[in-house]
């Protein structure tokens, strides 16, 4: 059984089919009227959000809420941290506090294994700096399944800036598993050295690359992570690797269009594309929520068991 949720490599592709079919029937109850099932009825969950967030952190507490699990969050500001406490005192009050899962986002790669081995409760990573995202690549596979019907076989472009990005990192393992193409798109400055050892192609020619692709899968730039210039203005950097109304007639009729969020519309992708009918963004943020009520009930019950629904 899954105990911890700490990158992607830690779910093998019949794994990653159990979670999107638990998925699939958490998704139907969060259209009910009441949205809410017992399953995880004097479960305790913890969110230690470290960085900032609002889908991820809000995601996770609706999933835990739906799931009748008990929900605390604890955000830099507000905890012990921000008076010097370190991140392993941190844990062993989590833990004196019988948590059964502890969701993590942190600025430092490698901070939810820091916790694995710190603690006994279960660890999802909910984003460890540029490192790894699993439940946003989990989330994004489980759009794609629902609007092409499939994964295998597809050819995706992951476009903008890989460098500091945890969620492409994620996704290149996630679609590689499930048998598709993962091409990279962005300039060679945001393009990690030796990236192609990932088992993905890199172009830096993103015109040429979307009118062969079946998805194009748009990043934020993150301005936070960049203590210096990596390209020489945002308007360049939007007239070659933005995805606008222009660039999309190039691209196949049904091309899917999505993005993680937050996003910096006019930079990465413009307000029109966001409205177009290929573009699957609001229903990512949808099926954010049941995925992770998936991931947590294969980390608390398994996914073996019949679901208590
Ligand atoms: C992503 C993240 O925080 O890694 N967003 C998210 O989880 N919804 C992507 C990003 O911040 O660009």
């Amino acid at each position: 059984m899954l105990t911890n949720l700490l990158s992607i490599n830690d779910l093998d592709k019949d794994e990653m089919e159990q979670i999107f079919k638990t998925a699939e029937s958490f998704k139907e109850v969060t259209t009910r009227e009441i949205k809410k099932v017992p399953t995880l009825r004097g479960r305790t969950i913890v969110n230690l959000f470290l960085e900032p967030s609002t889908r991820t952190r809000t995601s996770f507490e609706l999933a835990a809420k739906r799931l009748s699990a008990d929900v605390v969050n604890i955000s830099a500001k507000s905890s012990a941290l921000a008076k010097g406490e370190s991140l392993e005192d941190t844990a062993k009050t989590i833990e004196a506090m019988n948590a059964d899962i502890v969701v993590i986002r942190h600025s430092a790669p490698g901070s939810p294994l820091l916790l694995a081995h710190l603690i006994k409760c279960g660890i999802i990573n909910a984003g460890d700096g540029a490192h790894e995202h699993p439940t946003q690549a989990l989330l994004d596979l489980f759009t794609v399944r629902e609007r092409k019907g499939k994964i295998k076989g597809l050819k995706v472009a992951i476009v903008g800036d890989i460098l500091h990005s945890r969620v492409a990192r994620s996704n290149i393992l996630a679609f590689n598993k499930m048998g598709a193409k993962v091409v990279l798109v962005g300039p060679p400055t945001l393009m990690p050295a030796g990236i192609e050892l990932m088992d993905v192609e890199v172009s830096y020619d993103f015109d040429e690359t979307i009118k062969k692709v079946d998805m194009v899968y748009m990043l934020r730039i993150q301005m936070e992570r960049q203590s210096e210039s990596f390209f020489p203005s945002l308007r360049e950097y939007s007239s070659l690797f933005g995805l606008n109304l222009e660039r999309i007639k190039l691209a196949k009729e049904n091309v899917l269009i999505m993005h993680p969020g937050p996003m910096n519309r006019g930079i990465e992708i413009t307000s029109e594309v966001v409205s177009l009918p290929q573009a699957a963004i609001n229903e990512q943020v949808a099926n954010g929520v049941a995925i992770r009520m998936a991931v947590l009930y294969h980390l608390l019950i398994g996914g073996e068991e019949k679901l208590a629904t």
